[in-house]
Order: structure tokens, then C-alpha cells, then sequence
């Protein structure tokens, strides 16, 4: 079977972490013909649009993406491509599973727990605007129908992965009515899902509650802005944004990245994690169906980490970006 992957390099260590990931998944022994498209401040610069026509085109075709980190310029400038890609394609549930590593420095070496982010709206809506000088008013969106399907798609998971419960985080204590909705349509969904356990709690005590015993959580489902801060806690939790994946799927198609940004300061050194970005690797491996060469990626990466002898400097190695991929390919049978 052969597969046609648009793949988005992205910006600073983005092109490191791709080609390692890239290397890995051909080692695999997947048929993948990659077609490389640029966004952001790259695309900016050769076709005069952060987000070209043909990026967009090639996603909806393949229905797949792989995509690197891209640079946002922070209070001006142009706006997100990440968000502005979420939008374009529909690319409504965020999912990260956040699961311990061995041999890698962190607080909770059995952690095990899945961020579902809903992607499209909430203060992402982007809707901003000055009301007299020295006051600006941005609007929150939250609708039935985004807080139900991402619902729907963070009970299908549990469901399809096994797992026991699904906790909604909100602050509809203060928001009555837009966080008062999402958590409406959250208990209506649960109820065609009697297994699986439903519960909620507001966001300032669950971010206390995952640094102090995060193991009572198994799927977490938040608003966009709660989810985007949320689940950075829970890659901290875990040794940090170098191991993370990430997927935004919609149902029109799927594009798989990493949780990190671009970088910049270690940008361009070889000296980049692609962890993260091979986990997401595997998720669309298994989104794509290959569910054998994604088990045999997954079991080499994590001989890798218990053999703990190749570890990028992030996790206190000294291994080179693609020294990584070399050993993880050398580890796979
Ligand atoms: P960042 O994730 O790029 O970096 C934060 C810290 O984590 C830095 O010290 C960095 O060296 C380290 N780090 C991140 N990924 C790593 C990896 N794979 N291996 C080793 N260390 C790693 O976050 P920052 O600095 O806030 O953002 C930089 C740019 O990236 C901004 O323009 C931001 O908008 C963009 N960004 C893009 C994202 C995306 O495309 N999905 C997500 C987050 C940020």
C-alpha cells in the first residue's frame, strides 16, 4: 500500500525534526510519496500567502499531513498558520497522549493520561477589536455543536482505546454560560457512553491536581485556550515538549504534529528531540492503518529509551538529532 503524505517541513528545528521522523518511518518499510509544501513566514516570502492554495489542497487530497513547528510572531504580524490550518480544514479535536518515557528525568515515570483540545473556536476565534484607545475586547466563542462533536470525539476514543473516564475542565463557575454550555453538551454525550466513567472539574484546580497526583486523570477534555496552556502542564509532567505528539483530525483529514514550537534557540544545531514528532508519526501510521510498522516504530523508539544510552540534551544526553533516528532504526526488527 502506498501512501501520499503532504509533509510541512516548518521552521526552525521543524526541517531537523522532519527528515529524522521522515528517515525513520521509510526504514519501516512504508511507502510514502511526501509532498513537501512550505506555510508560514517561508511560504510568505515565495507565494505572498502564509497559507498557500496548494498547501491546502494537497491536505484535503492526501488527508494527511505531517507538519513541522511554524514561527508566529508574537503581538504582530501574521496570524497563526496553526490555528489558521485547524480553521481552514475543519481540524476540530487536538489530541495528545501524554505517556512517560523510560529513562527519562521526570516526577512521574508511570504517567499515562490523553488531552482532547477542542481547536476551532473559544478565544481562538481570533475576533478582537479596539473599543476606545486603551481598551480591547476579545470575544470567546463557545457552541453547541463544536462542544458536542469534540465531546463525541473524546468518548469514541475512550471507547476505541480502552480507556475508563473522561473529565471535562471548564471554569463555568465564572463563565456560567459559555463554559455552562460546553459542560452541557459534554453530560449529553456521556450519556450514550454508559462505561465510561464522566466527571468534571474546574481548570485552577485541575492544574493543581496534575502536579500533585496526576495519575487520577485518564482522558481530559478542555476548551481551546484551557487546552492549549493544559496540555504543555501535562508534557512538563512528563520530561517536556520535545517528547510530546500531537494530532488535529477532522473529518475531512488529520495533520499530525508535534506540540513544540519552532525553537529558535536551538535552532539549526542538529541537536533537536524528534520524539515528539515520531510519536505523531506513529499516530498517523496508525490513522493510515499501518498499525504493524507503527507497533515496530513504537517498540524500537522505546528500546532506544531504556536502553537510555542515545538521548538528545533536552532529556541530558548528548545525542545528535539524527544520531537518534539511526538508533532507533537500528533498533527496529
Ligand atoms: P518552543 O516549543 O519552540 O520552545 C520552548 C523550549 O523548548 C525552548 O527552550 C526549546 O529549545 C525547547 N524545545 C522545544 N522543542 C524541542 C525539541 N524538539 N527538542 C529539544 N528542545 C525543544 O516554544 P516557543 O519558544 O514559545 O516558541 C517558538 C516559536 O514556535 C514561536 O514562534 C511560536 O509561535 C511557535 N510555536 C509553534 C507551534 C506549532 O507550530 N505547532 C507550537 C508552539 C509554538
Amino acid at each position: 500500500m502506498k501512501h501520499t503524505i503532504t509533509l510541512i517541513p516548518g521552521d526552525g528545528i521543524g526541517p531537523e525534526v522532519s527528515s529524522a521522523v521522515v528517515r525513520i518511518i521509510e526504514a519501516a518499510g512504508v511507502e510514502v510519496q511526501w509532498e513537501t509544501h512550505y506555510a508560514g513566514a517561508q511560504a510568505l516570502e515565495k507565494f505572498g500567502t502564509t497559507l498557500p492554495e496548494d498547501l491546502l489542497e494537497s491536505i484535503k487530497r492526501n488527508r494527511v499531513a505531517l507538519k513541522g513547528p511554524i514561527t508566529t510572531p508574537v503581538g504582530k504580524g501574521f496570524t497563526s498558520v496553526n490555528v489558521g490550518l485547524r480553521k481552514t480544514l475543519d481540524l476540530y479535536a487536538n489530541l495528545r497522549p501524554v505517556r512517560a518515557l523510560p529513562n527519562v528525568p521526570s516526577r512521574y515515570p508511570e504517567l499515562d493520561l490523553v488531552v482532547v483540545r477542542e481547536n476551532t473556536e473559544d478565544l481562538y476565534s481570533g475576533i478582537e477589536h479596539v473599543v476606545v484607545p486603551g481598551v480591547v475586547e476579545s470575544i470567546k466563542i463557545i457552541t453547541e455543536k463544536a462542544s458536542t462533536r469534540v465531546s463525541k470525539f473524546a468518548f469514541e476514543y475512550a471507547r476505541r482505546e480502552a480507556r475508563k473516564k473522561v473529565t471535562a475542565i471548564h471554569k463555568a463557575n465564572i463563565m456560567k454560560l459559555s463554559d455552562g454550555l460546553f459542560l452541557e453538551c459534554f453530560y449529553n454525550v456521556s450519556k450514550a457512553y454508559p462505561e465510561i466513567t464522566a466527571d468534571d472539574k474546574i481548570v485552577d484546580n485541575a492544574c493543581m491536581q496534575l502536579v500533585m497526583r496526576p495519575e487520577q486523570f485518564d482522558i481530559m477534555l478542555l476548551e481551546n485556550l484551557y487546552g492549549d496552556i493544559v496540555s504543555d502542564l501535562c508534557a512538563g509532567l512528563i520530561g517536556g515538549l520535545g517528547l510530546v505528539p500531537g494530532a488535529n483530525i477532522g473529518e475531512q483529514g488529520a495533520v499530525f504534529e508535534a506540540v513544540h514550537g519552532s525553537a529558535p534557540d536551538i535552532a539549526g544545531q542538529g541537536i533537536a528531540n524528534p520524539t515528539a514528532l515520531l510519536q505523531s508519526g506513529i499516530l498517523m501510521l496508525r490513522y493510515l492503518d499501518e498499525r504493524d510498522a507503527a507497533e515496530r516504530v513504537e517498540r524500537a523508539m522505546l528500546k532506544v529509551f531504556e536502553e537510555g544510552r542515545v538521548r538528545t540534551r533536552d532529556i541530558g544526553g548528548e545525542a545528535h538529532t539524527m544520531e537518534f533516528a539511526e538508533a532507533v532504526i537500528a533498533a527496529m526488527e
